[in-house]
């Protein structure tokens, strides 16, 4: 299948590592000029080499912080002296720290809202006049199977992150007359960092094998093909739908 993505140009936002590099990786392997993004410099210009070396390609590298204002309006003032337009916006970040309520500040609240919310706003708003000109865009956020049910001691997340999809269900039927689709894809437990990190802070994660009827945790590669549908030509008639690449772990029938 042609997924028609060859010189479409792709941000993927936080995407030096993890699901985020899997999926920037993804879009490259199909032609697409990704623009790649993370805090820590050394980490992105590896991903960089490495997304180049494998996809004999040239990839834009911008570091920031997307949860910060100002570093997040430098890597978006950096991105459009390159390309005038994205053509594909993968919204990301890293994720909340857990916890239970009780055990949660304000400001840990506060700033969960920049992380997930606030950079998700500040990236849509910044592609939308371009993809409304050309008439064509692709806005995937990516979330989390949070969305639909949630996960224990992970309130912050369980709680942020039902508006971000929201957010693009809104935005699908405010975006849809300019050929913009707008999709939500919600990875469940996928090997990356994160979830080793999760695991080594609360051990019972790892039992969650247990629940998921695949009985193993996914691969970053599994949800970037997905994703990367999504993102593709093919794609043109799916918008404000919520896609788990999850396993099977959320329990919902629809
Ligand atoms: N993996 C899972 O099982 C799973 C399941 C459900 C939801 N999720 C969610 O999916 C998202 C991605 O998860 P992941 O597993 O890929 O995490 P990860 O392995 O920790 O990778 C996160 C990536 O985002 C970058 N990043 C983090 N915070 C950033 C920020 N504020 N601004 C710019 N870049 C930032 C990181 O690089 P730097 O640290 O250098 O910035 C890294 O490249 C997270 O929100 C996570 O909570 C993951």
């Amino acid at each position: 299948m042609d997924l028609g993505l060859r010189n479409k140009v792709a941000f993927v936002a936080a995407s030096s590592d993890g699901l985020g590099k899997a999926v920037a990786m993804e879009l490259a392997k199909e032609g697409a000029t990704v623009i790649i993004n993370g805090r820590n410099k050394e980490k992105l210009e590896q991903t960089k080499k490495e997304i180049e070396h494998k996809c004999n390609t040239k990839v834009l590298a911008i570091s920031g912080d997307l949860s910060n204002d100002n570093k997040r309006n430098s890597v978006l003032n950096t991105l459009f002296k390159h390309h005038n337009k994205v053509d594909i916006l993968v919204t990301n970040t890293g994720g909340p720290p857990s916890g239970k309520f009780e055990n949660l500040s304000m400001d840990d609240w506060d700033n969960t809202y920049k992380l997930l919310l606030a950079s998700t706003v500040a990236l849509v708003k910044a592609v939308i006049p371009g993809m409304k000109q050309q008439q064509f865009g692709r806005i995937i956020a990516i979330t989390s199977q949070a969305v639909k049910q949630p996960v224990d001691n992970l309130i912050l997340s369980n709680s942020v992150r039902a508006s971000v999809a929201g957010l693009m269900k809104t935005l699908a039927s405010e975006l849809g007359e300019f050929n913009i689709t707008v999709n939500n894809v919600m990875p469940g437990y996928t090997k990356t960092n994160r979830l080793l990190s999760l695991i080594e802070s609360n051990p019972s994660f790892k039992s969650a094998i247990d629940e998921i009827p695949l009985k193993r945790f996914g691969n970053p590669e599994e949800f970037a093909a997905a994703v990367t549908f999504l993102a593709s030509e093919r794609a043109s008639y799916i918008t404000g739908t919520s896609l788990a690449v999850d396993g099977g772990w959320i329990k919902h029938i629809l």
